[in-house]
């Protein structure tokens, strides 16, 4: 087994700015998010952003064969929906869009949900803000000397305790000069031995949660992940660096920053 690496401060930055870029993507495409628009539009408008006036590469495009810039996985799509000019959103849809960037070698990784129309139905809306809180319980979590199942152990309870499950056959991931890498983390409790969390390195958090049972299916394209009982699904994800006293989010955005349940500089301890 790879050993997880501890990234220097010099790869800090490098993966400071690959984020920041990856969080910007998802600021840029919010007013693009309407009723009517495909979301093989969004792909492309992403996709420009990014070529055009990031100067970054897409990660996910070509990453093992996938089609697209970016993933956008609608209602009972858990993930890796495959962007496409036939998917017209609808008002009430809940989308999830996945951004990852690549600058100077480094990578940026991160995704949030956005609901079409600003409303939907009262169970949606519930898992659309159950899953950023599952993030945010895993991000309050992470600290030096902890194992790393404490954060999917945290992130579980939370999930079940708001009525959802949690989806097994996905994990965040390590991330730097790879896509994924060391560790796996997991969204649930497993008694793994989990290794012990130690300051620079660099990992997603990225639970993906459902409204009705947590198994998942791909379907026949062999990339889009649905629910089995089609149920709907969210996920939010950032990208983190492990601290002396709990972590950096590294994808933090600034109407995060605003809202004040998180901040960039976690203080876990
Ligand atoms: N961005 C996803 C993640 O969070 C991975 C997408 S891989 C792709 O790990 F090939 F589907 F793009
Ligand atoms: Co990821
Ligand atoms: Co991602």
């Amino acid at each position: 087994k790879m050993a997880i690496p501890i990234r220097t401060e010099k790869e800090i930055v490098k993966l400071r700015e690959a984020c920041k870029l990856a969080s910007d993507v998802l600021v840029m495409i919010e007013p693009y998010v309407k009723a009517g628009v495909t979301t093989g539009e969004l792909d492309r408008i992403c996709h420009e952003y990014m070529v055009n006036e990031q100067k970054v590469i897409p990660a996910c495009l070509n990453y093992h064969g996938f089609p697209k810039a970016t993933c956008i996985s609608i209602n009972e799509v858990v993930c890796h929906g495959i962007p496409s000019d036939d998917k017209v959103l609808k008002n009430g849809d809940i989308v999830n869009i996945d951004v990852t960037v690549i600058k100077d070698g480094y990578f940026g990784d991160n995704s949030k949900m956005y609901i079409v129309g600003g409303e939907t139905n009262i169970r949606s809306k519930k898992l659309v803000e159950a899953a950023q809180e599952a993030l945010y319980v895993g991000l309050r979590t992470v600290k030096p000397g902890i194992r790393l199942n404490e954060v999917g152990k945290a992130v579980q309870k939370y999930t079940e305790s708001q009525t959802f499950s949690v989806v097994r056959e996905y994990c965040g991931h390590g991330v730097g000069t790879e896509f994924h890498c060391e560790p796996q983390v997991l969204h649930y409790y497993a008694d793994d031995g989990g290794v012990i969390l130690k300051p620079g390195m660099v990992f997603t958090i990225e639970p993906m949660i459902n409204a009705g049972k947590k198994e998942a299916r791909v379907m026949g394209d062999g990339w889009t992940v649905k629910t089995k009982d089609r149920s709907h699904s969210a996920q939010y994800e950032h990208q983190l660096v492990v601290t002396e006293t709990g972590c950096e989010v590294m994808t933090i955005r600034d109407e995060e920053i605003a809202e004040g349940r998180i901040s960039r500089i976690m203080v876990n301890v």
